[in-house]
């Protein structure tokens, strides 16, 4: 039994989904080049403005003709611009199976009040992909960021649809390979996989995309934060760095921070490695301990990013009180802070796995895990 405390403590206890620990060679120095006190109209903020998009593009392999823009309001923003501007044209497909998604189907049935068809699953299993048609719009999240179960591939997407998939690819971008041909509109922000800033969102457009916006006007009313076109033609601007408004430059430069330590561990390569490695070695705690489980039904679906975990022992007479008490006990030593389920989710434990967590820090801070497992055990 695990009562002893563990000798040594991560050297970063942060294993938040979001704002996400920053890259382990981050420290605000590192920022001193932002534009601060400029405009970011100036050539100095749009040559900043353009690399962000530009290196996004290089280090996530995103076609050469996919439009990608930096919005307002995160990747919240970025998805309710695609979902305002898009749909309406032809029948919705709403797929969800956690918080985030659920939380599209809101927006999509009850405020633009379309007749979506809607196809959930409950936390730790995923909707049925094979009876999707793609014919529809279809929107989607790649990895479900409270749930820890991601789309296994993307099969089910047909490579002729007539649909459009939007995908939600906040907590995967940076972390899992995103096919670029099968995704019409992905969104993502700057404050998950990478460690980056909040308030600013990415939004990848395919050239099908593009298409549907320059040929069709939704019906309802779109406020100027949502609008990416002009008299029926796309607001190229948007897509090289000229913003609908006006950006944190000194977040622009720590997404170039970012960025860059991408590059510097092997890129997309070197990012999904890192993610893989840190959610293994949770994975194989959790097969070695039969009181602790991924959330996760189906293996396949088993998120590399937000690992989600449920306490199975019998003798816990609490789950959500138990898993809080871990939780806080953690936090309590610094050995792990913010790893509470999210609030809508089952009782439990979340831990970010994605690349700027180191994993020696994943291997230090799991034998406290149990110790402090048996410690509320024991408390109980
Ligand atoms: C799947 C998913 N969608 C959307 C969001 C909202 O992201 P943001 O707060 O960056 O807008 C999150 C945040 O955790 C998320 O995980």
């Amino acid at each position: 039994m695990a009562t002893q405390q563990p000798a040594t403590r991560p050297a970063n206890p942060r294993f938040s989904s979001g704002p996400c620990a920053k890259p382990p060679t981050f420290d605000v120095t590192k920022l001193s080049n932002a534009a601060l006190g400029r405009s970011h109209r100036a050539a100095i903020g749009k040559d900043k403005l353009k690399a962000a998009i530009e290196g996004t593009r290089e280090v996530l392999g995103i076609p050469a003709d996919y439009k990608i823009g930096i919005v307002p309001a995160s990747d919240t923003g970025a998805v309710e611009m695609a979902l305002w501007s898009l749909l309406g044209e032809r029948k919705v497909e709403m797929l969800a199976w956690e918080s985030f998604g659920s939380g599209w189907v809101t927006d999509v049935v009850k405020q633009l009040k379309i007749d979506a068809e809607v196809k959930t699953a409950d936390y730790g299993q995923i909707v049925d992909l094979a009876s999707v048609d793609c014919n529809n719009d279809v929107v989607f999240t790649w990895n479900g960021t409270t749930a820890g179960v991601r789309v296994p591939n993307a099969d089910w997407i047909a490579d002729d649809r007539e649909g459009l998939t939007i995908c939600d690819a906040t907590s995967a971008a940076f972390a899992m390979d995103l096919p670029w041909d099968k995704l019409d509109v992905t969104t993502f922000s700057w404050q998950k996989v990478l460690g980056g800033e909040a308030a600013h969102g990415m939004l990848v457009l395919s050239p099908r995309a593009v298409a549907r916006l320059e040929s069709y006007t939704p019906a309802w009313p779109l406020p100027k934060i949502f609008r990416l076109t002009k008299g029926g033609k796309l607001i190229e601007g948007i897509f090289t760095g000229a913003t609908i408004n006006t950006p944190s430059m000194l977040a622009v430069e720590d997404y170039l921070f970012a960025l860059d330590w991408a590059r510097s561990v092997g890129g997309l390569k070197g990012l999904i490695a890192r993610a893989d490695a840190n959610a293994q070695a949770v994975f194989d705690f959790c097969d070695a301990n039969d009181w602790i489980a991924n959330l996760a039904e189906d293996v396949a679906t088993r998120s590399n990013t937000s690992v989600c975990l449920k306490f199975t022992d019998d003798r816990i007479q609490d789950g959500a009180a138990f898993a809080k008490a871990v939780a806080k006990r953690l936090e309590n030593e610094n050995i792990a802070l913010d790893i509470g389920a999210y609030r809508d989710a089952p009782a439990g434990l979340r831990i970010w796995c994605g690349g700027t967590v180191e994993t020696s820090d994943i291997e230090t801070m799991l034998p406290w895990l149990a110790w402090a497992f048996e410690a509320e055990i024991a408390a109980q």
